[in-house]
């Protein structure tokens, strides 16, 4: 028996130019690289060039990630872009995307679930593709966070980056057993009464502006490993995995202590964990694929390998999936 399934073919990522470092940082608000990395891991993160727009990050990504699978733009008919820093609020910048790689078929939206919205976007293409009514995908993960951030605020700026990476998935018949290639299983979850926690105080129908981000970085915290934890536990008991047949654990890259404490709580071995935040900051629905990218060009993930990817924001959302690879 073989049954539908969405499978990885490539994936790929970009990166502003411009590194803004901890000492960098230290010079505009009242911190230190000392603070900052004791607290988050983080040492440098990329800043978008002025004028430079998601979506542009984003078919940076694409092209990659089509170049990665030897694919060519012209066989995708589906795009989703996980994004909350979209270049307008109308259209979605998933179709400057599909505009810029020269593709008039299919569908191509956006999708907001910010920090988690890789692992949305990763569901939302899976089920397309399943259906039957798309057959290769471009799931994308862009942002410019440093555009909504308040650069006064030390308690917030010093967290995020800029940044994209994409994923190509394609429907293909696999056998109907767990070593099969493709998505396994995805989990998603969100509770809106904690949508005060992480937020943007604008917005079309709220200010009539873009707004900055506000976040009760403690609560966040709190919440955090549990919910990971959680949601992971679905897709181990959906799948009959458990933290033992983990390759990889490509988590969210919002902070180290956050990503050790779920791996830590979960059973998975620290030498299994890919890690880039240190490099990277937290560039929200890009971190995931930016990961993948990262070990991928590190040679580290070979073919059959089982991936798990998590991932946890604002609203709150959180969700998880494994991977075979
Ligand atoms: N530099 C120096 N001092 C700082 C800074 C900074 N950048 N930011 C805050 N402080 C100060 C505070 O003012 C406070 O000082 P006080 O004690 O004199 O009042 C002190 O440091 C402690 O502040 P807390 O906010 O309690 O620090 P905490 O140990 O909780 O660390 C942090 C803050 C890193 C934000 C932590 O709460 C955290 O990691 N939260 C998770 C948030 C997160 O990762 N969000 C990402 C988005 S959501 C997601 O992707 C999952």
């Amino acid at each position: 028996m073989t049954v539908r399934r969405s499978v990885i073919l490539g994936c790929g990522s970009y990166l502003p130019h411009q590194v803004l470092t901890n000492e960098d940082l230290a010079r505009k608000v009242d911190t230190s690289d000392e603070w900052i990395v004791q607290r988050t891991g983080i040492h440098e993160r990329r800043i978008a060039a002025p004028g430079e727009l998601t979506s542009q990050m984003a078919t940076n990504a694409a092209r990659s990630a089509l170049a990665h699978a030897r694919l060519d733009a012209q066989s995708i008919d589906l795009i989703v872009l996980a994004t909350s820093t979209p270049d307008n609020t109308f259209p979605a910048s998933a179709v400057s995307v599909q505009a810029d790689l020269g593709i008039t078929r299919g569908a191509a939206f956006d999708l907001q679930a910010v920090c988690s919205g890789f692992v949305y976007g990763l569901a939302t293409a899976d089920a397309l593709l399943k259906s039957g009514a798309y057959s290769r995908a471009l799931v994308i993960g862009a942002e410019t966070f440093s555009r909504i951030l308040d650069w006064t605020d030390r308690s917030t700026c010093v967290l995020f980056g800029d940044g994209a990476g994409a994923v190509v998935l394609e429907a293909q018949q696999q056998p109907e057993t767990r070593e099969a290639r493709g998505i396994l299983s995805v989990h998603l979850r969100s509770d809106g009464r904690y949508k005060s926690k992480l937020y943007v105080d604008g917005g079309p129908s709220s200010t009539g502006t873009v707004g900055h981000l506000r976040m009760e970085g403690r609560e966040v915290f709190r919440h955090a490993v549990a919910m990971i934890t959680d949601v992971v536990m679905d897709a181990f008991k959906a799948t009959g995995y458990t933290a033992d047949d983990v390759d990889w654990f490509i988590p969210h890259q919002a902070n180290k202590r956050i990503i050790d404490g779920s791996a830590h709580k979960l059973g998975i071995a620290p030498a299994k964990i890919v890690t880039t935040v240190d490099r990277h900051g937290n560039t929200s629905a890009a971190s995931i694929p930016l990961a993948l990218a990262d070990a991928l060009a590190e040679r580290r993930i070979k073919r059959g390998d089982l991936l798990l990817f998590e991932a946890m924001g604002g609203g709150f959302t959180w969700g998880a999936a494994l991977v075979r690879w």
